[in-house]
């Protein structure tokens, strides 16, 4: 479970794209909670329940914060609620009683830090791991919301905190803009601000209108001193810092949870998007008493409103053909409003999933999309089921050519396993020609329908010899769309091979995975030839994704397909060709330890720019093990074991320029 949200978070946090919506990622957290509350001897340091979910990512620099920036816990529900109060009671005894609190709305945005010297903005920064976040001055520095310089006296030196966010309109807008120009959709505000801001160009962040609220300080030297957050927010205001409006102090709980029920309501009246109530004990010595567990204050906690949800129509539950064959049911439902946008299909995942949640077309539904992207039929509405509504049963037949669809004992996905479906081929070549593989403009849904109706094309190889005299008797093919397709399927071939393995559409290889097998082969011919050992040691590929990829590399056909995009043309080689002489072609070198001239990374990267495998555990095939300072006791005993020579770094950098081993 660990795992996998750290692997949620890197998604979050570095990628932007989100696998699942912020309410299971919420569950996931929750439930390994419990487990390591219920068995407190396997909580780890490393736990992500032990710190910050961020991570620092490379593009841009590091920097270290004056005042780490914590995250908050999280309450769901009242009575969660309710618990921390209590909990501050206890902790603060007598004085409990009188606190007050803040509330105020938490933006569901992007986390920053901003740094003023003698009022001056010198510095912008993600939260990173809390400690150490990526500097982005130059990008938040566009932001019209953010005083350059502060008004009145300014402190030497000062943290601000706050949430850059994307307002409501600049994010329908900046959809629009995509979708004019045929680009990726963005998700939410939440992900096209993240995204706006790390960016490579700031001139791309100024053209996405994002704002900012500041709520808190972090270090702050030569200035004010504060008793109460309330008054704190008051300077910030005053300096010329925009403060969110609606903020208010209450006296006791029960104010605060009207107030949290007031926004549960009302959260869609606002320009932008919110997901929960922030509330803070207002008063700073009481704060200073309770301090902060690992990851969060105990003076504040995030109310996180429960996913939105509303009913609708089930009108129908089809099936689509993946390019796998995999037959998808889905849920067809009259349109509904829900978490900021129409949901009009929805997966149903398959035959089990439907199974369970017992849905029928005709039923009314609840839909559910959980300030996330996938919208998900929840569960029926029994009492409003029309009597002898039947069960829906999932076809026998591929609703596209009609052959019997098969389902394996104990998997849960059913097949359209003929290979000729051509369901399965459109979905093959607009998988292919898509933008995050081969990027072929003009080549969408609807003309590969068209090719594959004029047998013009059969696999994705076949649009690299099309039958153009053909292809300009079709209606719409004018000389200049030919010219234009001509062009774009041309400059197609010189894509990278990272954009090649996506388009091949291996199961479980997307983007990311592509980019990291493209950059440790190189070269297409390399990854065919590896085995799954030898592909699975790549960092970041498993055991699973190995299988697939040799699985896939197996089959006939797919060679076949690989064959014609070679004769074609179609580059294969990776992000970087190899340029160094490729003297360690064949080899497989683990490196362990520290090494004084390189990093292990370095080192590791050294040996793939040289044709050789670096992978992360010794076996029977590796070649050598370059051994640093303090190296790994487990590969050492290995290397003996199998006999594996081992190497010092001196005959490391030998072996590198020559290729030869001592
Ligand atoms: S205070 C040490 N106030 O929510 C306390 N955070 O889930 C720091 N957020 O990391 C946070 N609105 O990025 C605070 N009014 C608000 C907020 C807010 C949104 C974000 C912030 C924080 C995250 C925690």
């Amino acid at each position: 479970m660990r795992d996998e949200i750290d692997e949620h978070n890197r998604r979050y946090f570095v990628e932007d794209q989100p696998l699942i919506s912020d309410a299971d990622y919420d569950a996931l957290v929750r439930e390994l909670k419990a487990i390591e509350a219920e068995f407190p001897e396997l909580v780890t340091p490393e736990s992500p329940t032990q710190h910050v979910g961020g991570f620092a990512a490379s593009q841009f620099s590091e920097v270290r914060h004056r005042v780490p920036m914590m995250s908050l816990d999280n309450a769901f529900g009242f009575d969660e609620l309710h618990e921390w109060g209590r909990r501050l009671e206890r902790r603060l005894g007598a004085e409990g009683g009188d606190t007050s609190f803040v509330c105020e709305l938490k933006i569901d945005g992007f986390a920053i830090s901003i740094t003023y010297e003698n009022g001056r903005y010198v510095q912008a920064a993600t939260r990173g791991n809390g400690e150490v976040g990526e500097d982005l001055t130059a990008n938040i520095a566009t932001v019209e919301a953010i005083p350059k310089k502060l008004s009145g006296k300014a402190p030497t030196l000062l943290e601000v905190r706050g949430e850059i966010y994307m307002p409501l309109v600049a994010f329908e807008r900046l959809n629009k803009r995509q979708a004019d120009a045929g680009d990726r959709l963005f998700a939410n505000p939440r992900n096209s601000a993240a995204g706006s801001v790390r960016q490579k160009d700031p001139s791309i962040t100024a053209s996405r209108e994002l704002s900012l609220w500041t709520y808190q300080l972090g270090a702050i030297e030569g200035g004010p001193s504060f008793t109460t957050h309330m008054e704190t927010l008051d300077w910030m205001r005053s300096a010329g810092l925009p403060v969110n409006p609606e903020i208010t102090a209450l006296g006791t709980l029960d104010e605060v949870y009207e107030r949290c029920r007031h926004w549960q309501e009302h959260r869609h009246d606002l320009e932008y998007e919110i997901d929960g109530v922030v509330v803070k004990v207002d008063n700073l010595r009481l704060r200073a008493e309770l301090g902060f567990t690992s990851k969060a204050p105990r003076w504040a906690i995030a109310y996180k409103f429960p996913p939105e949800e509303r009913t609708t129509m089930l009108k129908d539950i089809m099936v689509s053909i993946g390019r796998t064959g995999k037959a998808t049911p889905f849920a067809v439902l009259e349109p509904v409003f829900v978490g900021g946008s129409t949901v009009q299909l929805a997966t149903l995942h398959n035959e089990d999933q439907v199974k369970a949640k017992d849905v029928r077309p005709g039923d009314t539904v609840i839909v559910r999309k959980a300030g996330d992207v996938i919208p998900e039929v929840v569960k029926p509405v029994l009492a409003e089921r029309p009597k002898r509504l039947k069960p829906w049963k999932f076809p026998t037949t591929c609703p596209v050519c009609n052959e019997p669809l098969v389902r394996l004992e104990g998997e849960s996905d059913t097949f359209c396993t003929n290979l000729e479906c051509p369901g399965q081929r459109w979905a093959r070549i607009c998988h292919f020609t898509s933008r995050g593989a081969m990027d072929i403009e003009g080549l969408g849904e609807r003309t590969v329908s068209l090719f594959l109706e004029h047998d013009l094309i059969r696999d994705p190889a076949d649009i690299y010899s099309l039958d153009w005299d053909r292809v300009r008797g079709l209606e719409g093919f004018g000389e200049i769309s030919v010219t234009n397709l001509q062009n774009a399927i041309e400059a197609s071939k010189e894509r990278p091979l990272a954009s090649l393995l996506v388009g091949l559409g291996i199961r479980h290889a997307g983007g990311t995975v592509s980019r990291v097998l493209a950059k440790a082969f190189g070269h297409l011919d390399r990854l065919t030839a590896a085995t799954e050992d030898e592909i699975a040691a790549v960092e970041g590929v498993g055991r699973i994704i190995a299988h697939s990829v040799r699985e896939f590399f197996d089959n006939d056909g797919n060679r076949e397909v690989i064959e014609k995009l070679r004769r074609a043309g179609v580059n294969m080689t990776g992000p970087e060709a190899p340029s160094l002489p490729q003297v360690l072609e064949g080899m497989s070198i683990v490196v362990t330890g520290t090494l004084e001239g390189l990093s292990r990374e370095d080192a590791e990267e050294a040996i793939k720019a040289r044709g050789g495998k670096s992978p992360g555990s010794v076996s029977k095939k590796t070649t050598a093990v370059v051994v640093g300072e303090a190296p790994g006791a487990a590969k050492l005993t290995k290397a003996e074991e199998l006999g594996v020579p081992v190497l010092e770094e001196t005959a490391f950098t030998k072996l590198l320029e020559t290729g030869e081993l001592p």
